[in-house]
């Protein structure tokens, strides 16, 4: 079967090396890609909301199936776009439908999801224009610190934390009278901070059955210690030690099933990746976010972890079949490093040649590529992430020193990366 898959990030990476070790995938093609995909299959110079160059990339190259890695096209329709045109509605898209994808695209959208189905969130309330005056008089009263959240997609950057009223009342009035975040913040929601420790969950679901993928831990700062700046995020872990057996049972009993559940008694037609953000506070896991689509750089752990045929599960998700289906984890953990650009998360610059990444690395490392781009032969850095570097080891500390030795040998100019991911365990 010929795949095409829609992104071009590490993520997108790590799904099309997993992807290609499948007996299932004859052509592989990858829209827009970037240099690390082009060696798993064929980069083709489609925009990921390009939904028309989707089509006739779908309709020339056979394709038979669609996986789509990041969220913005899914939030705008992707989905929606193939069930409506005749051309394509056989063809099966691993996404959900807009209304589904809302689960990320709108907070207040997820956050009335979680209380229909009483899942456990922190306590909020949300504020347009019109109830401006009201949204002043609730965050007078709202203990500290105060989270405020824009409802609609800002490119990660939409949550503010306020541990200063004035701080929280002044955000407000930018988000909702002066567009900080755009139409995004036209409404904002409001809710109570969680003091605890964050991990990723991801399901897998038709709909109605799902599997869960190995867990995982990303490192949001760009410092050393979790300190300045949040990023895309800098590095990540795989298996999450404090996420035991007993907590992945209430995980899955108080948020998982509930959440797939609700899905399907709401008749959201959803074939696809569920993200679960939660924050584990005195033992018990709480959601901070949905996100429909997989993490970065989370899947640069995750599917070396996952030992099944990707495809098969996809293929299963497709036609309902995910029932029938289990997961099998390696035992072994995965951390990546990823590499950024100086400057990054504020400005830097692209273009720089990348040496060192060619080479051969032993068989407990995986690069791979994020911000990257072929010119005349060579691989140059396009973006602000621009590896990830993921090792295997017997323990988190193992595969982490592992990860970060053999980012060691590769070079570009202001090239950055963490030297403590995975410290906490
Ligand atoms: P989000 O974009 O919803 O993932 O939020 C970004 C980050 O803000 C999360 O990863 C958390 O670290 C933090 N955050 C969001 N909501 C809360 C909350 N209610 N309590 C504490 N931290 C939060
Ligand atoms: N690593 C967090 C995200 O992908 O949103």
């Amino acid at each position: 079967m010929n795949i095409l898959l829609i992104g071009s990030g590490g993520r997108e990476h790590a799904l099309a090396w997993k992807m290609k070790q499948s007996p299932k995938c004859d052509k592989l093609f990858i829209a827009p890609g970037n240099a690390g995909t082009s060696r798993c299959g064929t980069n083709v110079a489609v925009a990921v909301t390009d939904f028309e160059g989707i089509k006739s990339l779908v309709i020339s190259e056979s394709i038979g199936l669609v996986v789509v890695g990041p969220e913005e096209p899914l939030v705008k329709g992707l989905v929606d776009f193939f069930k409506k045109d005749p051309e394509l509605a056989s063809v099966p898209v691993i996404g959900p439908s807009a209304f589904g994808a809302q689960l990320e695209g709108s907070k207040a959208f997820s956050k009335k999801f979680m209380e229909r189905h009483n899942i456990p969130t922190a306590s909020y309330r949300e504020f347009t224009s019109e109830n401006y005056a009201e949204g002043v008089e609730y965050l007078k009263q709202h203990p500290l610190p105060i989270v405020l959240k824009a409802d609609g997609l800002a490119a990660g950057k939409g949550v503010l934390i306020c541990s200063d009223r004035d701080e929280a009342l002044a955000e407000f009035e930018e988000m909702i009278k002066n567009q900080k975040f755009g139409s995004a913040s036209a409404k904002v929601v409001v809710e109570a901070f969680l003091d605890g420790i964050e991990l990723s969950v991801f399901a897998l679901t038709d709909g109605k059955n799902y599997v869960l993928l190995p867990e995982a831990k990303d490192y949001k700062r760009i410092g050393v210690g979790d300190t300045g700046l949040n990023t895309g995020g800098m590095g990540a872990v795989s298996p999450v030690p404090f996420a035991d057996a007993a907590f992945m049972k209430k995980v899955e009993e108080k948020i998982v099933k509930p959440t797939i559940d609700g899905l399907n008694k709401e008749n959201i037609d959803y074939t696809g990746f569920v993200f679960f953000g939660l924050i584990k506070v005195n033992n018990e896991p709480w959601v901070i976010e949905y996100n429909c689509r997989m993490g970065d750089p989370e899947t640069e752990v995750v599917m070396p972890r996952l030992q099944n045929d990707l495809v098969e599960l996809l293929l299963a998700a497709a036609n309902k079949k995910l029932g029938e289906a289990s997961v099998k984890t390696d035992p072994r953990a995965a951390v990546t490093t990823v590499a950024v650009s100086g400057g990054y998360p504020g400005d830097y610059q692209k273009g720089f040649v990348i040496s060192g990444h060619d080479r051969p690395f032993s068989e407990d490392v995986v690069l791979f590529h994020a911000g990257t781009q072929e010119k005349n032969n060579e691989v140059i850095t396009s973006g602000g992430r621009v590896l990830a570097l993921t090792a295997y080891g017997k323990t988190i500390q193992d595969a982490a020193s592992r990860s970060r030795q053999a980012l060691e040998a590769i070079k570009f100019d202001g090239m950055y990366f963490r030297t403590d991911i995975g410290y906490e365990f």
